[in-house]
């Protein structure tokens, strides 16, 4: 008599689990579910790079459309077609320009419901071996850099923490020297402090940093 009951009820729960999945499965087909996993902040994009796109997908998606958009999501430019939706990544090598307002987005190559990145810069990278720069291995050393090949670049090593200001002044551009702490404008006669901030104008915003970071113990990376 036990068993009899505990069949029945073990029969009545698999017929609800069984209902409840059917349910599930069916709303999926219905609307199913697409979106990026990849947060585009987390990491500097640099143009080269290899970079993962990630997304997360329903059993019913089988292949993605990929695209790129370099103008906050106005027009877009075809990445990858037909991309299979396992494994949920595509490596994409940047050849796209260094550019601000960069979006990705993936689209179902079935009905065309998609999921669009959050806006992201692509940036220039360039590395520069300090063991050639002696200057910049000591504390409050600095170096006046010309090779960058997208502008003039002024280096310090504060405390052990290297620092990037680009010599491009705000004003109209023309190149800023350094002496004696402050950085002083050839062209209109525009200073600025050792951080960059005006100290007289014509120039009103600061000189630009310029982000970098330590790859290993002497190679310093650009970006
Ligand atoms: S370009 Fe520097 S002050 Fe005008």
């Amino acid at each position: 008599m036990a068993n009899r009951r505990i069949f029945i009820k073990n029969f009545f729960l698999g017929i609800a689990f069984v209902a409840v999945r059917c349910v599930y499965k069916s709303k999926e087909q219905i609307n199913p579910k697409i979106s990026i996993t990849q947060d585009f902040e987390d990491q500097p994009i640099l143009f080269g790079d290899l970079h993962k796109i990630t997304w997360q997908v329903t059993e019913d998606i089988f292949t993605l459309n990929v695209y790129f958009s370099s103008d906050s999501g106005n027009s877009w430019k075809l990445l990858f077609s037909n991309v299979p939706s396992k494994p949920n990544f595509i490596n994409w090598t940047i050849a796209e320009s260094p550019q601000n307002g960069c979006l990705v987005k993936i689209v179902n190559s079935q009905n065309g419901q998609e999921s669009i990145s959050n806006k992201f810069d692509i940036l220039y990278s360039y590395e520069l071996d300090l063991n050639k720069f002696p200057a910049l291995l000591v504390d409050n050393g600095f170096i006046e850099y010309y090779d960058y090949p997208y502008g003039n670049l002024f280096i310090t090593n504060e405390n052990g923490q290297i620092k990037i200001i680009d010599l491009a002044c705000t004003h109209a551009g023309c190149g800023t020297s350094y002496n004696s702490g402050n950085f002083y404008c050839r062209c209109h006669g525009s200073v600025f402090d050792k951080d960059g901030a005006v100290i007289n104008g014509p120039a009103e915003k600061p000189l630009k940093r310029i982000s970098s970071k330590m790859v290993n113990s002497s190679t310093l990376l650009i970006f």
